[in-house]
C-alpha cells in the first residue's frame, strides 16, 4: 500500500510559560468580594506553551522559544515540553525572577478570569529572539502571543517578515499595537475583547464583528479571525466574509480554549489549507478542550480530530 506524504510542518512559537493556579467556583467574585471556591488545581499552562503544545499535539514540528526561572515551576514545565517532543534548546532561563504563574477562577458555565504574574517572562528579549534566528529561518509559521515584552514581539516579527515566513498573532492579552507590526502579520486571531480594543467596536452581533473585522484589516491584515467562544469565530480571508460557528459541545473549562484554536489553525494552514478550511479544523479542536479541565491537560491530539 502507498503511504501518502504528508508534510510535517515546522512552527516556532515564541511566548509565556505559566504553571497555572485555578479554583472554581459557582461563580466569578466581583471587586472586593470574598466567595468560597471548590477544588483547586495546578497545572502547567501560559499562551505560548499552550499554543506550542497544541500545534505539537495535531502535528507539527515545534520549537518552543520561551524563558523561566530557576525554579521548581520553570523546571517542571521544562520537562514537560521535552514530554511533548518540542524543541526546548530555545528556552532560556533567568536566575533572578520567578517563572510566570497565573491565578485563574473559573465559574460553573466554565468562564474564566485570569491575573498572570509574568516574572521571567518578561525578560524574553529580542538577543534570545536572535539566538534562534537559524530556526525562524527554517520554519513555515511563527505563531506569538502577547504575555512577552511587545518589543520582542516587533522584532520577531520583523525578523520573520524578512524571512518571508508567514506570522500568526493572537494578541492576548490585549495591548495596543503600532500599525508597523500588524502589516507584517498574515493572519491575527484576537478575542472578542482583544477585537474591541483594536477595533474600537464592541462585537456583540455579526453586524459588529463584520465591522470590527474590517476595522482591524483596516490597519494592513488581510486575514483577520475573531474568535467568539461558544458562537465560533468570524473570518476574513481576503475579500471573503463568513462567520463559522463552533460544535455544540457541554462546556467544562474554557481556559486555554483560544490557545487551542491559535496551535490548531497555525498547523492547518502550515498544511497548505485555506483559512476558513484551519478555522473549521480550529473550532473542532478547541471544542474538544472545552469538555475538559485546565489548559495543556484540555488539549487534544489529533486522531481525536473528524475535520
Ligand atoms: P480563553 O481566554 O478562554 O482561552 P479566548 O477568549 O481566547 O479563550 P474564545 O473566543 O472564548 O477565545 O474561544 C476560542 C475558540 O474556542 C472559539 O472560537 C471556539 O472555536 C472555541 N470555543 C470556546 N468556547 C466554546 C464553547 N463553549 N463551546 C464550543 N467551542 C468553544
Ligand atoms: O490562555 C490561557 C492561559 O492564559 C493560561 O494557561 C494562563 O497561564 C494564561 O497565560
Amino acid at each position: 500500500m502507498e503511504i501518502p506524504y504528508i508534510h510535517k510542518p515546522k512552527i516556532v512559537v515564541i511566548g509565556s510559560c505559566n504553571t497555572d493556579m485555578v479554583v472554581k467556583a459557582n461563580r466569578l467574585p466581583v471587586p472586593g468580594e470574598t466567595i468560597l471556591g471548590g477544588s483547586f488545581y495546578m497545572n502547567p499552562g501560559g499562551k505560548g506553551a499552550n499554543q506550542a503544545i497544541a500545534a505539537a499535539r495535531l502535528g507539527a514540528d515545534v520549537t518552543f522559544i520561551s524563558k523561566i526561572g530557576y525554579d521548581l515551576f520553570g523546571l517542571q514545565a521544562l520537562e514537560i515540553y521535552k514530554s511533548e517532543r518540542i524543541n526546548t534548546e530555545f528556552i532560556f532561563t533567568d536566575s533572578k525572577k520567578p517563572s510566570g504563574v497565573a491565578l485563574i477562577s473559573v465559574d460553573s458555565f466554565g468562564e474564566n478570569c485570569i491575573i498572570v504574574a509574568s516574572g521571567a517572562n518578561q525578560s524574553l528579549s529580542p538577543e534570545d529572539i536572535d539566538k534562534a534566528k537559524d530556526k525562524i529561518r527554517e520554519a513555515d509559521t511563527i505563531l506569538m502571543q502577547l504575555e512577552i515584552p511587545l518589543e520582542t514581539v516587533e522584532y520577531a516579527t520583523a525578523l520573520a517578515y524578512e524571512y518571508g515566513k508567514r506570522v500568526i498573532l493572537n494578541p492576548a492579552p490585549a495591548s495596543s499595537l503600532n500599525n508597523e507590526l500588524l502589516k507584517k502579520t498574515n493572519v491575527i486571531l484576537p478575542n472578542r475583547i482583544e477585537a474591541e480594543m483594536m477595533s474600537g467596536i464592541k462585537v456583540t452581533n455579526l453586524k459588529s464583528a463584520h465591522r470590527a473585522v474590517q476595522a482591524i484589516s483596516c490597519k494592513g491584515i488581510e486575514n483577520v479571525v475573531i474568535t467568539l467562544g461558544k458562537e465560533g469565530a468570524f473570518v476574513k480571508e481576503k475579500d471573503k466574509y463568513i462567520m463559522i460557528p463552533a460544535k455544540e459541545v457541554d462546556t467544562i473549562d474554557t481556559t486555554g480554549a483560544g490557545d487551542v484554536f491559535s496551535g490548531a489553525l497555525s498547523v492547518s494552514l502550515s498544511e497548505g489549507r485555506s483559512l476558513i478550511e484551519a478555522v473549521e479544523f480550529a473550532n473542532a479542536a478547541a471544542a474538544i478542550a472545552v469538555t475538559r479541565i485546565g489548559a495543556q491537560s484540555a488539549i487534544p491530539y489529533r486522531t481525536e480530530i473528524n475535520v
